[in-house]
């Protein structure tokens, strides 16, 4: 199977940012927002700046670590090479499909990280974009069950939102960790160069409509949407409704 085929079954609205990420940059190594410092930052770039701040934070390997929401599985691949025992999950087994392909030696299993069980704890679990799925008790409540160290990239509501398929409340977010046992050690706002992640693909949505529909099979409804949640969602972050944030948490 080539790899465009795979992602066109990717959960909307993924398969939409592969799909534009494919054309526009030639290849998809991540599936995460990146942090830009400067207005001609390639988005690639902008990406590994966000991956440098994660893995600054991860025990020295050799340590067991699991990532939840491996994406593409290039995180997983890369972390298991730097000598890491790692474990990826996600219940998505498109994306499975196309990190096996890429990574055969990445050790992956298909689940949602609420059910997942291991008989060894791990040194650290991470979630880079991927929380934001995650009811916030359900996460602390096996995060517990599997470590003491906790570090998250994600975006988060920073002001109370009441429309549907808002994100996380931050406040309900630390709640729910406090009530785990988990202490933030650390907490970083990378909001301001996070949110022109949200400008790439506005700048490039409405140019990529046609082929959306025609490659993905996704309605001229669905793209409108998508344009008008993404000016939407602009407009959260400009109000400071939203915010992204790297936590930090040890038990
Ligand atoms: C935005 S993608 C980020 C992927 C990757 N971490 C990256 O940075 O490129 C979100 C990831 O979370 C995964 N995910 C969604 N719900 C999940 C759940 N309940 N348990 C584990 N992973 C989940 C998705 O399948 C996907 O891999």
């Amino acid at each position: 199977m080539t790899e465009p085929l795979a992602y066109r079954d990717f959960y909307y609205p993924l398969n939409v940012f592969m799909h534009i990420l494919t054309h526009e940059e030639g290849r998809v190594d991540a599936l995460h927002y990146g942090l830009f410092e400067r207005d001609d930052d390639r988005i690639a770039d902008a990406q590994e700046r966000s991956t440098q701040l994660l893995l600054a934070r991860f025990p020295t390997p050799p340590a067991r670590v699991l990532e939840v929401g491996i994406g593409l599985g290039t995180m997983l691949a890369r972390i298991t090479k730097l000598g890491y025992d790692a474990v990826g999950i996600t219940p998505d087994e498109q994306q499975i499909a196309v990190a096996r392909g890429r990574h055969p030696q990445a050790n992956i299993v298909c689940t949602k990280f609420e059910d997942f069980a291991d008989e060894r704890r791990f040194d650290l679990v991470f979630f880079q974009e991927s929380s934001q799925y995650i009811e916030s008790n359900a996460l602390f409540a096996k995060a517990a069950e599997l470590t003491n160290a906790v570090v998250v990239l994600d975006e988060f509501s920073l002001q109370p939102v009441s429309h549907p398929g808002a994100l996380h409340s931050l406040e309900g977010f630390l709640d729910a960790a406090g009530q785990h046992g988990f202490r933030k050690t650390e907490e970083l706002d990378l909001s301001q160069t996070a949110a022109p992640t949200v400008g790439y693909f506005m700048q490039r949505i409405a140019r990529y409509k046609e082929p959306l529909i025609r490659d993905l099979g996704l309605t001229a409804e669905q793209v409108d949407e998508l344009v008008a949640s993404g000016n939407s969602y602009q407009d959260l972050y400009r109000r400071g409704v939203y915010g992204y944030r790297l936590l930090r948490f040890a038990r």
